[in-house]
């Protein structure tokens, strides 16, 4: 009898705190979650290892990788680990084209859990700026979409285009010698970019085949996950699986677009051109897109579906939350008022699109949550400042006075019912840092976000899948 009481008590709780989950949290999300992709359930289940947080992440050109960009960037802050950012005399790169070192690193980012600023790929100098157990990720896009992108981003800025009088495509692959000089400053956007960005030599010939395999064995040494641009959310998947983070952890709103009318099509004969003279991006890039359904199909093709599927809900979800119930539009950089939210221009020959908060988000919305909705859209460069700013001020709190009472500066969240991350949150690493909210509630949730508008900070948004930059 007593046993049945508990038995009915039980259950009127568990209830109860579902209701209420339920409109602010996205249970009906996680569950799902928690039971998908029961090939990487191993013991203990992903969920539930503590997060990976040292990751290195090459951010190759023109390949969705602001996006990641950005994605990292907030992981960064919400769990309050160190970026390596450049200095200032690097610009928002680490001195691109050169090939990176670590005298390129911001004294006051050191030492660093996460990396991820546009570089040219050095193996040995990441790696002794980088802890041991770094995880390296990467992403690549198909070299003719990609070369079309390079053409009209970088038009104004390489001198191998810029000499197509009359900046077309066609022209410059009527005899790409006449134009291309390899030695050449910025030589590298005109031909092979991914594989100088990976540090491999961009004149060598995709059919230089000893040359090849070598490389395609280097890039698979280091590089745990080679994300692929044309399935983002797919590899978002397997980069959360990978390093056992929450789907929060890979919410995003596609950065760095083109406007439509800037970006055309390409005739198959273009397109062949245009993978012949990139012969040894098209090489790797084969390579890794079919490595990368390889792990897709390891876990379990529905189960990677499924979850794309919930990724793209929440994000539906957060859109719409922060940009008051629509889709915000997506605005031309003239026309976003915000200075921050502006993104960068490379030319007049190309449209980068931005968004633009509604004028009014202010009133409705707390601090927290307008800080998550500003964050998820702010361009790179932006981004990139702000954070610098917030690092050096802790690098030199930490330098000045070593006060270990001020770790804690803020209330540790409400824990919910079920701690994904126990690890994480209570023993390597201090409470959220101010700024965080939890999106999906997958994580430390609601309490940190606490928005007036119980739709608001809870859930993402978005529709658009892959997030094809320019
Ligand atoms: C990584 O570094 C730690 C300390 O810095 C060391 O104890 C550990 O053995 C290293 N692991 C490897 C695999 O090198
Ligand atoms: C990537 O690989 C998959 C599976 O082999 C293939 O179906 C798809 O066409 C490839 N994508 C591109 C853009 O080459
Ligand atoms: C806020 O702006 C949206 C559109 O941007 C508008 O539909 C809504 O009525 C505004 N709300 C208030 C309270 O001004
Ligand atoms: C972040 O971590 C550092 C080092 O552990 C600590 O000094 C700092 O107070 C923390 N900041 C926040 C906002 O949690």
């Amino acid at each position: 009898m007593l046993r049945k009481k508990i038995f009915l008590f039980i259950v009127a709780i568990s209830t109860l705190s579902l209701l209420l989950h339920q409109g602010i949290h996205s249970s009906w999300i996680m569950e799902p979650f928690y039971f998908s992709c029961p090939s990487l359930q191993s013991h203990p289940p992903p969920g539930l290892k503590p997060k990976h947080i040292n990751v290195a992440f090459l951010k190759t050109h023109k390949t969705a990788s602001s996006t990641m960009q950005n994605l990292l960037f907030r992981f960064a802050e919400r769990n309050n680990l160190t970026v390596a950012l450049p200095v200032q005399s690097c610009a928002h790169q680490f001195c691109y084209p050169h090939t990176f070192t670590s005298h390129f690193v911001h004294p006051h980012t050191l030492p660093p859990n996460i990396i991820t600023s546009h570089m040219r790929f050095n193996k040995a100098e990441l790696q002794r700026l980088m802890p041991n157990n770094t995880i390296y990720i990467t992403i690549l896009r198909e070299p003719s979409a990609m070369f079309e992108s390079s053409f009209t981003y970088f038009y104004h800025h390489c001198q191998s285009f810029k000499r197509v009088r009359d900046g077309s495509l066609e022209t410059f692959f009527t005899d790409p010698w006449r134009y291309y000089q390899a030695k050449e400053k910025d030589s590298m956007y005109a031909r092979n970019t991914l594989a100088f960005d990976l540090g491999l030599d961009k004149d060598r010939s995709g059919e230089d085949e000893e040359y090849v395999q070598a490389s395609l064995a280097e890039v698979e040494k280091v590089f745990s996950l080679v994300m692929i641009a044309e399935y983002f959310d797919e590899s978002l998947v397997l980069l959360r699986h990978l390093l056992s983070w929450d789907l929060d952890d890979i919410l995003y709103f596609k950065l760095n677009m083109r406007k439509a009318s800037s970006k055309r099509s390409l005739t198959p004969g273009l397109a062949t051109k245009i993978r012949s003279w990139n012969s040894l991006d098209a090489r790797l890039y084969d390579h890794f897109n079919a490595s990368l359904w390889r792990q897709i199909s390891a876990l379990g093709l529905a189960c990677v579906a499924r979850e794309v599927q919930f990724l793209r809900q929440a994000q539906e979800k957060l859109m719409r939350s922060c940009f008051d119930g629509t889709v915000p539009l997506l605005r031309s950089a003239s026309q976003i008022k915000n200075n921050n939210l502006r993104p960068w221009q490379p030319s007049g020959k190309v449209d980068i699109m931005g968004y633009d908060l509604p004028a009014n988000l202010s009133r409705r919305y707390s601090s927290q949550a307008q800080e998550l909705c500003f964050k998820l859209i702010m361009p790179e460069v932006q981004y990139t400042q702000v954070l610098l700013r917030s690092q050096s001020i802790r690098y030199r709190r930490g330098h000045q006075l070593r006060s270990p009472q001020q770790s804690h500066p803020l209330p540790l969240p409400i824990r919910r019912t079920t701690p994904r991350h126990p690890q994480v949150q209570q023993s390597q690493l201090p409470p959220a840092a101010p700024g965080s909210v939890s999106v999906t509630g997958f994580t430390n949730s609601k309490q940190t976000a606490a928005p007036q508008d119980p739709n608001v900070g809870t859930e993402t948004s978005q529709t658009q899948n892959a997030a094809t930059e320019k």
